[in-house]
């Protein structure tokens, strides 16, 4: 008889280890490891015998996977065109930012059948009273629509409820850090339970075909606490996302097998819960008309999606030895490249002042494709002359100030010109030359200094009133 097994679990990366230590040697993180206890130690259960696995042809039946739609587009889309029944998703994000919210309203929406046939609900809440969720019902104004409620952690007593011929078509388990299991003795929201419970949900759910949605809480780093391990396990995980004191959410997915990854869906948070923005341009834009200096619009994608953000960027001088670097919603790295780029390539004195940069209205922007755009915000900045008036801008800047070619320019321009900008600042378009937007006048520039150029000669017409 196998007898129990006591390990240290690392709760950032999983890693056991035999001994307790300060230092997860895995990953390095500090007083990470926490006991936990494995019943009947970890071969208990291989000692047994099973059947025979059998083995099938690619050209089988895939029926079951038409997609499940719940009528909210921006959702649907970010799910890759709705949900596949059998799978399972992971939704993380901040606390408070309004995960609970879209989940409810989802269901609501799914249950009422709001896009096709109606699908019987559940949601399971771990971290809520059922008067606190139908409270939030209330006030979403979805109390009509058909979703069944529990209040439950233990994952025994919910797979007794749903492992049935007639399970319910979907799950919403709020949070998987409050659920446990009875076979393990470590606490809720170890590592070691969250895996352990999000693995017996997600065997029911394909053995069921039901579709589960699961909740995660993320770290302070803003990983899924419990960690990375449940994001190779669930079909696709989206990030919920959003800065306090902004009134839009972004939903962002960061991995999914039945879709495409990189894909956004904005969201407003209002009185009566999370409404669809289907045209976020606009509202990342805000009004601006009056040209300012330090302000450039950026033609970006996110997924499929062309989206215009205006960045801006404020250059002061520097009362300190090291000037200061201030960057909301990019990457400080490849500012700290841009500007290199202009001092070293195009003879822009700026790197001895301090920096201000930001993408405004709080989106965040990976894309190497806003370098140009940067780039023009800061010299515009520096010499107080402002970027041609309903200009957009992209394009990668390389190492030696050449610009780059980026993805999807097509989608890009026709965007920028449904949104009435006259003009566009690109890299050169090599091969075709068919025009994808007739209404904007492009300037295709090969090398940053061309960019500079055009500030310079702004900047000597001698009658402008500066601003
Ligand atoms: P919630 O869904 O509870 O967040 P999470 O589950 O991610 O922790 O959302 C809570 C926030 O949303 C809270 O600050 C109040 C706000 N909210 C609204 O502004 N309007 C609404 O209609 C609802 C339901 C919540
Ligand atoms: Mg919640």
């Amino acid at each position: 008889m196998a007898r129990d097994q006591t390990r240290f679990v690392c709760q950032q990366c999983g890693a056991a280890h035999p001994k307790w230590s300060g230092k997860c040697e895995d990953c390095g993180g500090w007083n990470t490891l926490v006991e936990e206890t494995v019943r009947g130690g970890p071969r208990a259960a291989s000692a047994k015998k099973g059947g025979a696995v059998s083995f099938s042809d690619l050209s089988g039946p895939a029926e079951g996977l038409a997609r499940r739609r719940s009528g909210s587009p921006e959702f649907d889309r970010v799910c890759g065109g709705g949900l596949v029944p059998g799978s399972a998703l992971l939704v993380g994000g901040d606390p408070g930012i309004g995960k609970s919210t879209l989940l409810l309203q989802v269901a609501a929406a799914l249950a009422a059948g709001k896009a096709g046939a109606a699908l019987t609900c559940v949601y399971i809440t771990g971290e809520e009273s059922l008067d606190q969720v139908r409270l939030r019902a209330a006030r979403l104004g979805v109390t009509a629509a058909p979703v069944q409620l529990a209040a439950a952690t233990s994952i025994r007593e919910l797979s007794g409820a749903l492992d049935r011929a007639d399970a319910p078509g979907l799950v919403v388990v709020d949070s998987i850090q409050t659920m446990y299991l009875d076979a393990l003795d470590s606490a809720p929201g170890t590592v070691s339970q969250v895996r352990a419970s999000a693995q017996e949900l997600i065997r029911l759910a394909k053995t069921r075909g039901f579709i589960l949605v699961l909740v995660g809480h993320v770290t302070k780093d803003g990983l899924i606490a419990g960690p990375r391990v449940l994001e190779h396990m669930v079909d696709t995980v989206l990030y919920f996302e959003g800065e306090r004191g902004h009134q839009f959410r972004i939903l962002r997915a960061v991995k999914n097998r039945f879709g495409p990854t990189d894909e956004i869906g904005v969201f407003e948070m209002t009185d009566a819960g999370l409404a669809e923005v289907p045209n976020p341009s606009a509202l990342f834009l805000g009004d601006r008309r009056v040209p300012v200096s330090g302000a450039a619009v950026f033609a970006g994608v996110e997924g499929t999606r062309p989206m215009l953000v205006e960045i801006q960027a404020l250059v002061a001088p520097s009362s300190f030895g090291t000037p200061r670097r201030a960057v909301v919603g990019w990457d400080g790295n490849r500012l700290a490249m841009v500007l290199a780029v202009l001092e070293a390539r195009c003879g822009v004195e700026i790197g001895a002042r301090d920096i201000y940069l930001n993408v405004a209205g709080g989106l965040r922007i990976a894309e190497p494709a806003a370098d140009l755009a940067v780039a023009a915000a800061l010299v515009s900045a520096l010499h107080a002359e402002p970027v041609p008036a309903d200009t957009v801008i992209f394009g990668e800047i390389g190492l030696s100030g050449e610009i780059r070619p980026v993805g999807q320019s097509d989608a890009r321009l026709k965007e920028a010109e449904k949104l009435g900008f006259a003009a566009a600042i690109t890299p050169p378009r090599r091969g075709r030359k068919e025009r994808a937007a007739d209404g904007l006048a492009l300037r295709e520039l090969a090398h940053l200094r061309e960019l500079v150029g055009l500030f310079d000669a702004a900047a000597r017409r001698p009658q402008r009133v500066r601003p």
